[in-house]
């Protein structure tokens, strides 16, 4: 069985080709740039339109298959931009009736969860979720997702460019901060978590002040903001590992891709006897394999969805 996925829920139009099994037979993507700060989203919807039918085809060229072969299109409900959920829901809509094929719509955050779990092999990890938007501890707990703990003001990857907005590190600003801090040590800022879960914006607020009173360098700022906030999910993930048991953890979103992050994570998992697993770079960001996998896993009990802007994964 082969299932063609299409990821549109932001700034990236993907269509990826995997099997039952879980291989990918190709996987490809266009994004959405812009020199300006932010996202247009009428600019979004017709890059999306512009590359569609070009990316479908190439990435049935890559899986060297034809649409005879496709049993199955799944698509990226949600959560995401309108403007760009219902962009790609057309797309796929027109593609399922042209080709009469059963659509699937999917939760793209438990996507990213599905995708990572069976690159890794993975039986039942506890999941950190750490993108721009989202900052989730989950598990997998009676057949649903659940979410034991988050961020209860803005997403990790946010703050993180927020605060290089305000320092002037270029968007994003993850990666420049990773290196900034290298060269950094310790000042005091909050460290904030609140039961299960953790704050990023009083921190912001601090770091802001500390940089407008410019008697702390930008290399101490990245270095211990990210001391703080990675140690802040490593403590939260680790209790919540520690009460359900779970012997793996997985860490997916942008901010996996921060070493020193990593590491707290790894010695965290070693410290109890646990396993440290992250997700390559080519399934790290939004790509259409993880909507066909979360698609093949959905089969028999998603459909035609329309979109879900505000889908939450422990609504799954
Ligand atoms: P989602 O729709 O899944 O929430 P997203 O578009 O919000 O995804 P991702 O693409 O998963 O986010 O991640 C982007 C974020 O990762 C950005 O905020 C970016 O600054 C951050 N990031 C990227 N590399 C690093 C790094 N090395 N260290 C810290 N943060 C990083
Ligand atoms: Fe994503």
């Amino acid at each position: 069985m082969k299932i063609l996925g299409v990821e549109s829920t932001a700034h990236t139009f993907g269509v990826g080709i995997v099997t039952d099994e879980g291989k990918i037979l190709s996987n490809v993507t266009d994004s959405y740039t812009t020199k300006t700060a932010g996202m247009i989203p009428d600019e979004v919807v017709d890059h999306h339109n512009a590359v569609a039918e070009k990316i479908c085809t190439k990435a049935l060229q890559d899986a060297k298959c034809t649409w005879d072969e496709i049993d199955l299109v799944a698509y990226s409900a949600g959560p995401g931009i309108d403007p760009c959920l219902w962009a790609g829901y057309h797309k796929v809509k027109e593609w399922a009736q042209k080709y009469n094929k059963k659509l699937v719509g999917v939760n793209h955050c438990a996507a990213h969860l599905s995708i990572g779990k069976i690159y890794n092999k993975l039986n039942d990890p506890c999941y950190l979720y750490v993108s721009g938007v989202n900052t989730q501890t989950i598990v997998f707990e009676e057949g649903k997702y659940r979410v034991l703990g988050e961020t209860i003001d803005i997403g990790l990857g946010n703050m993180l460019d927020k605060f290089g907005r305000i320092i002037g590190l270029g968007f994003p600003a993850g990666p420049t901060i990773e290196k900034l801090a290298k060269k950094g040590k310790y000042v005091e800022i909050p460290y904030v978590v609140k039961g299960m879960d953790v704050s990023f914006s009083g921190i912001l607020t601090k770091v802001q002040q500390l940089y407008e009173q410019k008697n702390v360098s930008k290399e101490d700022l990245c270095f211990s903001i990210q001391e703080t906030c990675f140690a802040m999910l490593t403590e939260v993930v680790e209790r919540a590992m520690a009460h359900t048991g779970k012997q793996e953890l997985l860490l997916v979103g942008g901010v996996g891709a921060n070493t020193r992050f990593c590491e707290m994570l790894h010695i965290m998992c070693s410290e109890r006897a646990a396993k440290f697993y992250k997700v390559p770079m080519d399934l790290a960001g939004d790509q259409g394999a993880m909507i066909a996998w979360e698609g093949f896993l959905r089969k028999d009990e998603s459909g035609d969805v329309e979109v879900k802007p505000h889908w939450r994964v422990d609504e799954v």
